[in-house]
């Protein structure tokens, strides 16, 4: 029997990677894609020495307004129907609006935002066809809050989780099977903090997560249809425990803790 494909967007590293070696391990043909196609081409080589997959590697930056549809068109013209949808890349900016240029913050919102609804919107037709698909949208705890000094970024997630929902409730409504999870990790260790000058941000030890139980958690998500995850105690707590107190103290308490230090 032919594998199911997971397409896997930002694979080059951190969780995208995980969800790469986690889905290659259950059987899952691959098609990942990042900028740095020397990562892609390594993990693709890791992954077909140890697992029976194929793995396509396909390098695409997703703040060219191109990007998507050049992976729509690699898998076009490589005749490839994705059964899984992971929409992983993202990243973003820990720094004051206005010390930024209006051009940085759009590639953040193209790459968390624009290129996740194209993405989706490219490959849900066929997976409505089929009655049959799974789509993982990687979103972040501060979708549920203001993040203050992240503030687009956290913006971002906050689409991601709605959008997410929203799709999630359209397709169940319609009885199409075809099922939306939004993963919202809390602090984890990646690439992202380095890249997004976030590095000395005051969580707790025990906030932390490794990238590959993060991984596990979402993709057990999937597997149970559920429409939002939040992996790990402390992450699930600092989020409900905000339903108890005023939205204007969360806001400040969250700015607090990720004030950069020349602020
Ligand atoms: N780590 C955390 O604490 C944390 C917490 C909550 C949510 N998240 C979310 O988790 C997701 C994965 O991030 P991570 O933590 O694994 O960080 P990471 O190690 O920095 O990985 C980010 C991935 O996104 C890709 N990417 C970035 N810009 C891109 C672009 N212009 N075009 C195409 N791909 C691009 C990167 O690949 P290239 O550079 O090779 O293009 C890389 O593979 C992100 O959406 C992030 O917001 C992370």
């Amino acid at each position: 029997m032919k594998n199911k494909l997971a397409l896997i967007t930002g694979a080059s590293s951190g969780l995208g990677a995980g969800f790469a070696r986690e889905l290659a391990m259950q059987g899952h043909d691959l098609f990942i894609t990042a900028r740095r196609l020397d990562r892609l081409e390594s993990l693709k080589k890791e992954i077909e020495q140890n697992y029976t997959v194929r793995v396509h590697t396909f390098s695409a930056d997703l703040i060219d307004p191109n990007g998507v549809n050049n992976i729509l068109g690699e898998l076009k013209k490589q005749n490839l129907e994705v059964d899984v949808l992971i929409n992983n890349a993202g990243f973003g900016a820990r720094v004051f609006l206005l010390d930024k240029q209006p051009d940085d913050w759009d590639n953040i919102i193209r790459v968390n935002v624009n290129s996740l609804v194209a993405l989706t919107m490219g490959i849900l037709p066929t997976m409505v066809k089929n009655q049959k698909g799974q789509i993982l949208n990687v979103a972040s705890t501060g979708a549920f809050q203001a993040v203050p000094w992240l503030t687009v970024y956290a913006a971002t997630k906050s689409f991601i989780l709605s959008f997410s929902e929203g799709l999630g409730a359209e397709l169940k409504d319609q009885n199409i099977n075809v099922q939306v999870t939004c993963l919202c990790p809390g602090p984890t260790r990646t690439e992202f903090h380095s890249l997004a000058d976030a590095e000395n941000i005051d969580f707790p030890d025990f906030a932390w997560m490794e990238s590959d139980e993060v991984v596990k958690i979402g993709l057990n998500a999937l597997e149970k249809n559920k429409r939002v995850c939040i992996p790990g105690t402390y992450n699930k707590l600092s989020i409900y425990s905000q339903r108890l107190i005023p939205r204007n103290l969360t806001t400040s308490i969250v700015g607090n803790m990720h004030k950069p230090n020349n602020k």
